[in-house]
């Protein structure tokens, strides 16, 4: 089984991530500030997750459909913040061409996949669906920031007792992708993440007929930096 199939739909993934619950009362409006589209507009929150950003969505009275591959994720999601959900790929969305005013994609939620053609492919899927003019919001970590954070601790096991759980990072050897080992509840883990450079964010948004208009380094809308700890990149479908 992939990795991100496994991974996020085991009950331990929100013991792991509990603090996301309170991150969104920030990042929720922070992103949808961003996102920056009218009331009304139809928004693909895509990964939705267990649904901790959608009442921000709703919030600034944008019209959210959630979609996830994790059954456990979209569970949640109902129970807590029922929304119109789908499970699904990001590589074969099933949702009509030029349907979306938005597509909002948080919490580095691309580069999952093993090959470079699955990653474009879901950055395709996600163009094809927005209409022209639409808005991809992607809200990617920053890949300086996570080489100076991991630098002291790359390959070491770290032990957060409070938490539950004990993580080791690593970087694949051609510095391509990060690796997060995590052992909770008895269940081991690993995220094995692309980290773009800047160039291949670009790139890609190139040959997927997206025109970058802003690259933010944080919430607040300051401008990106080599060592912002976010890249979330604001783009337009031509
Ligand atoms: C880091 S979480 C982010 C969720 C949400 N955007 C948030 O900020 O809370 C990544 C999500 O991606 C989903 N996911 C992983 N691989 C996927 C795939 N191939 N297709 C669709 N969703 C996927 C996971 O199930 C998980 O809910």
């Amino acid at each position: 089984m992939d990795w991100f199939a496994w991974d996020f739909n085991h009950p331990a993934y929100f013991t792991i991530y509990a603090d996301k619950v309170q991150e969104a009362q920030v990042e929720g409006p922070g992103l949808t500030a961003l996102l920056d589209l009218p009331p009304g507009s139809l928004v693909l929150d895509l990964p939705c997750g267990w649904g901790r950003l959608h009442p921000h969505l709703r919030a600034a009275g944008l019209e959210a459909i959630g979609g996830d591959l994790s059954p456990l994720n979209l569970v949640r999601h109902q129970a807590e913040q029922p929304a119109p959900l789908v499970r699904l790929d990001f590589r074969a969305l099933p949702f009509r061409t030029a349907c979306a005013d938005g597509v909002f994609c948080a919490y580095t939620s691309w580069g999952y996949f093993a090959t470079e053609a699955e990653n474009l492919r879901q950055l395709e899927e996600f163009t094809r669906v927005l209409r022209p003019g639409g808005v991809l919001l992607l809200d990617l970590a920053g890949r300086g920031y996570l080489q100076e954070v991991t630098a002291d601790v790359d390959d070491v096991w770290l032990d957060f007792p409070e938490e539950g759980y004990q993580e080791r990072v690593t970087w694949s050897s051609d510095d391509r992708r990060i690796i997060t080992e995590r052992i909770c509840q008895g269940a081991r883990f690993c995220h094995d993440i692309w980290i773009p450079t800047e160039a291949e964010v670009r790139g890609a948004f190139e040959t997927c007929g997206l025109e970058l208009e802003q690259v933010y380094g944080g919430l607040d809308g300051q401008p990106w930096t080599q060592s912002a700890e976010r890249r979330i990149y604001r783009a337009i479908k031509r």
